[in-house]
């Protein structure tokens, strides 16, 4: 009965989505619909697997997978730690490596230790008020931007950021470094949780096959 229901994936567009289909091309899932890069097509099917993709943006991925409008997502553990939505994360998928971190110039480091009151610029906000409230047990101001966080210590918005480096390139550039690590991040599988359930035996084949080739 259950072979008879569609699958749904919904990816987070752009190079994590790239990277989920060549995995998934491994383990012999195919959506040849999805290559068609002039296709304005939102939703995409796998007749023979039964299974359906779309493309949404990284924060709505963990929302459409909470709601059961996905079954499986694919997004980077930082939007899943942001989002903090009631899904189960299975997997880590081992590519878009990097880490959260806390960056600013050389002479914050000393507010960081002496645990001042500081302003906290980031694209993720959730994720620092947790760190500093949480972990360090120290009161900050938190201030949300959404993009370029780097200008905020730059133009003395703030203080120092909470932001993604990868080759740490952008914080060289721009005078800053890293202060303090907060977590490793990578692209992580989430499921919802009645799916889970409902279509066990079909995604934990998923998973074993996934963890095979993503070692
Ligand atoms: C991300 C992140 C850093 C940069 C880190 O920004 O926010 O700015 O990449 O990469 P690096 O350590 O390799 O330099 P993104 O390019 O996503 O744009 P954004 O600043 O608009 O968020």
């Amino acid at each position: 009965m259950s072979n008879d229901r569609y699958l749904t994936f919904a990816l987070a567009k752009g190079r994590l989505a790239e990277k989920t289909l060549e995995l998934l091309e491994k383990i012999g899932i195919t959506c040849e619909e999805m290559k068609d890069k002039g296709s304005r097509k939102l939703i995409f099917v796998n007749e023979e697997r039964k299974l359906k993709f779309f493309l949404a943006k990284g924060p709505d991925v963990p929302t459409y997978v909470e709601y059961g409008a996905a079954d499986i997502g694919v997004a980077g553990k930082d939007t899943i730690l942001e989002e903090n939505r009631r899904v189960y994360e299975v997997l880590d998928l081992g590519f878009g490596q990097c880490r959260m971190c806390v960056c600013g110039p050389e002479a914050a480091r000393e507010l960081l230790l002496h645990h001042e009151r500081i302003r906290v610029a980031s694209k993720y906000p959730v994720i620092a008020r947790d760190y500093f409230y949480n972990k360090k047990h120290q009161t900050v101001d938190i201030i949300k931007l959404n993009g370029s966080v780097e200008l905020g210590p730059i133009v003395g918005l703030s203080d120092v950021i909470v932001d993604i480096v990868e080759t740490g390139s952008t914080l060289k550039e721009n005078g800053l470094g890293v202060l303090e690590e907060i977590c490793p991040l990578s692209a992580r599988m989430i499921v919802n949780q009645v799916s889970m359930q409902m279509e066990t035996e079909r995604i934990r084949e998923i998973i074993t096959q996934l963890k095979e080739v993503c070692g």
